[in-house]
């Protein structure tokens, strides 16, 4: 199976899924505070999703139950909403949407931070988005995949922090996961060509201590920190195009 290259009509379709999603995350920010529960959250993000023509990709997606990905403070990804987690001052937390639109994915996550929080807390978050933006100046075409696990390690690495290697990016647009598989530590000019018309996400997890994953045995999806200790990520899904790149899910106009 290789890389699709998406015609223009698909790229319209997942621009507009895309901004979906990213527009998703803005409007669930003013309910992201202390006393609210997960839960809460992710039926406000379904029905904004379905009032948009919508649906929520996550849900019953492997058999995932919920509309999106909320997962705080030592939770890498795939965090479950749910009544019983309860956002406190200094939580930090991602979270994580996917828009179908039209039959068009688009895929983004940000953090969002709990009231007052900890300047190391505050460090991690600000550290992560940085890894994912080196990543994104590495796309282009005639640029490889390698280059962009390259410079997020690097970068996270000399911060002192470890990258999350047991979860990816990934080709994304016509379905939720797609070739390739876009690795967040990896070696300069290793990987696969880039080229104008694919779509793919980064999204690097970068953890406080130890890169290693523990998935909860009791609900199969919660991915957490081996040591507990903090974890944070960002994500965009990015086209590359004849210049370089487009990042269909910056709707705040941040690049
Ligand atoms: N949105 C996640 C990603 O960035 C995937 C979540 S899959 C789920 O790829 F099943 F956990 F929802
Ligand atoms: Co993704
Ligand atoms: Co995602």
């Amino acid at each position: 199976m290789a890389i699709i290259i998406k015609t223009p009509e698909q790229i319209a379709g997942i621009r507009k899924s895309s901004k979906l999603a990213g527009q998703t995350l803005n409007f669930i920010e003013q309910y992201v505070k202390s006393g609210v529960n997960t839960e809460y959250l992710d039926n406000l993000i379904h029905d904004y999703m379905r009032d948009h023509g919508a649906i929520p990709a996550t849900l019953g997606y492997n058999g995932y139950p919920k509309s999106s990905c909320i997962s705080p403070n030592n939770v890498i990804c795939h965090g479950i909403p749910s009544e019983n987690v309860i956002l406190k001052e200094g939580d930090i937390i991602n979270i994580d949407v996917t828009t179908i639109l039209d039959g068009y994915f688009g895929d983004t996550s940000r953090m969002y931070a709990i009231g007052e929080i900890s300047t190391e807390a505050q460090s991690l978050m600000d550290t992560t988005k940085h890894c994912l933006d080196l990543g994104i100046q590495q796309v282009g075409p005639k640029s490889t995949f390698g280059n962009i696990g390259f410079a997020i390690s690097r970068y996270a690495q000399a911060k002192g922090y470890s990258v999350v290697y047991e979860f990816c990016g990934h080709g994304v647009g016509l379905q939720f996961h797609e070739e390739p598989q876009v690795d967040h530590i990896a070696r300069r000019n290793s990987g696969q060509v880039m080229k104008p018309g694919m779509i793919f996400t980064i999204e690097p997890m970068i953890n406080m201590g130890k890169a290693r994953v523990k998935i909860d045995e009791k609900d199969g999806w919660t991915a957490r920190t081996i040591d507990n200790k903090l974890s944070a990520q960002y994500e965009h899904t990015i086209l590359v195009t004849t210049e370089g790149f487009d990042i269909l899910t910056d709707v705040n106009g941040e690049y």
